[in-house]
């Protein structure tokens, strides 16, 4: 089995005196009450899948990942993990302090170290940008401008309330892959539905490897990306309709999509490692948005680390597509035609397609996949009406 990064699965959840004593005393101390995507940090680092975080990045840390991509002790780490209040909050937030959803005591934060970050900087570093056009520089920009780093103890894990037969965490998927005896386990990171050249690259991955994680992000990401729940119904009828049952494992991914491109394929494919796979899927784009990265930017920053470094194999793919000349899927690395061969529309076209009920050609979505998102679709507008 493929070690976490790091080298140990880190373990946050307290549990028996030890919690309870945590949990009384959290009750005197000073309170933060968390957001989704900070409930989604606390769940990831308490649950290993960002081993090896104990916890939010201190100064330290937090300066190295943002311009060396790699944590103070030099271990790869590249998007930071961080938690931001404001100025006024900072002042009331010391030492030890109860991190709360909906008010209830969800975890500690163990001595508060807070600092003011570059956002700028951090900016131009993960995201290459500073344009606030980019989800990931808005976002960071709204936050507020202290950050708060500290090790974490979780006394009350929330329960989610989505998703539940698929919230599997790092040390189960591990259990999993072990009791199906599969060595090698490709991971594929996703946050759209399903289309035929995503099953395409994830089918020549299997043919490689002797089954597939299917964890797409079900964390916080952009307004207009497909809603969690409704992927996974997409992910449900793919799977039914078109996969061998014993070669696929779908779970979600708790954490929340950065649209960091080259960086946070590292981050994607070191939680990867964490839940035991051993390879990764980077394909055209991967993590990007807008025309902020380069096609194949999140396939060469790997190159900038020993694959010891890294751990987990990645497995890049060209931007795939279906030829009608050699009837199947290809890429410029498998096929001569040229684009008026290829079956390919932009995204806002089939939007436009499945917003009218037509489901997409074949060729760019299975039927039955279709079938979902115009349901869905129908639903928003009936919601809005
Ligand atoms: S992502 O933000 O999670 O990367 P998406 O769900 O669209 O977005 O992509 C999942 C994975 O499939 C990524 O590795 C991406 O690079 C890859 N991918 C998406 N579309 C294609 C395509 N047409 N050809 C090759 N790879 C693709």
């Amino acid at each position: 089995m493929i070690a976490p990064h790091g080298g140990k699965l880190i373990n946050r959840i307290l549990e028996g005196p030890e919690r309870d004593a945590l949990l009384a005393r959290a009750k005197t101390l000073p309170q933060l009450e968390l957001d989704a995507w900070g409930l989604s940090d606390v769940e990831m680092i308490a649950i290993g899948g960002f081993s090896p975080l104990q916890g939010f990045l201190g100064r330290a840390d937090y300066e190295s990942v943002v311009t060396k991509c790699r944590l103070a002790n030099g271990l790869v780490w590249s998007i930071p993990v961080t938690l931001a209040v404001s100025q006024a909050q900072a002042a009331h937030l010391k030492g030890d302090v109860a991190l709360t959803a909906q008010g209830t005591v969800v975890a500690m934060l163990h001595q508060v170290e807070s600092y003011t970050p570059d956002k700028t900087k951090e900016a131009e570093h993960v995201f290459r940008t500073t344009e606030t056009a980019h989800p990931g520089v808005a976002r960071l920009q709204a936050l507020g401008e202290t950050y708060l780093g500290g090790a974490i103890s979780v006394l009350n894990r929330p329960k989610a309330p989505t998703f539940t037969p698929y919230r599997i965490d790092p040390k189960d998927t591990r259990a999993l892959f072990e009791q199906r005896g599969w060595r090698r386990v490709v991971a594929f990171q996703t946050r759209n539905p399903i289309h035929r050249a995503h099953e395409y690259i994830q089918k020549c991955a299997l043919e490689i490897c002797d089954g597939m994680l299917l964890h797409p992000i079900v964390g916080e990401t952009k307004g207009d990306d497909v809603p969690a729940a409704v992927r996974m119904k997409c992910y449900e009828v793919l799977l039914a309709n078109y996969y061998p049952k014993d070669r696929v494992i779908l779970a979600v991914n708790p954490a929340s999509m950065r649209y960091g491109g080259p960086r946070e394929a590292i981050f994607h494919a070191l939680i990867r490692k964490n839940y035991g796979c051993t390879h990764f899927i980077v394909g055209r784009d991967h993590a990007g948005v807008g025309k902020y990265y380069g096609t194949y930017d999140a396939q060469k920053i790997f190159d900038d680390f020993t694959p010891e470094e890294i751990g987990i194999t990645t497995l890049n793919f060209e931007n795939t597509v279906f030829c009608i000349v050699c009837e199947g899927m290809v890429s410029s690395k498998t096929c001569p035609h040229s684009a008026e061969k290829h079956v390919s529309l932009s995204g806002t076209k089939v939007r436009e397609l499945l917003q009218a009920g037509t489901p997409p050609p074949h060729e760019i979505s299975r039927p039955e996949v279709a079938a979902v998102l115009i349901d869905a679709m129908r639903g928003q507008a009936t919601a809005k009406a």
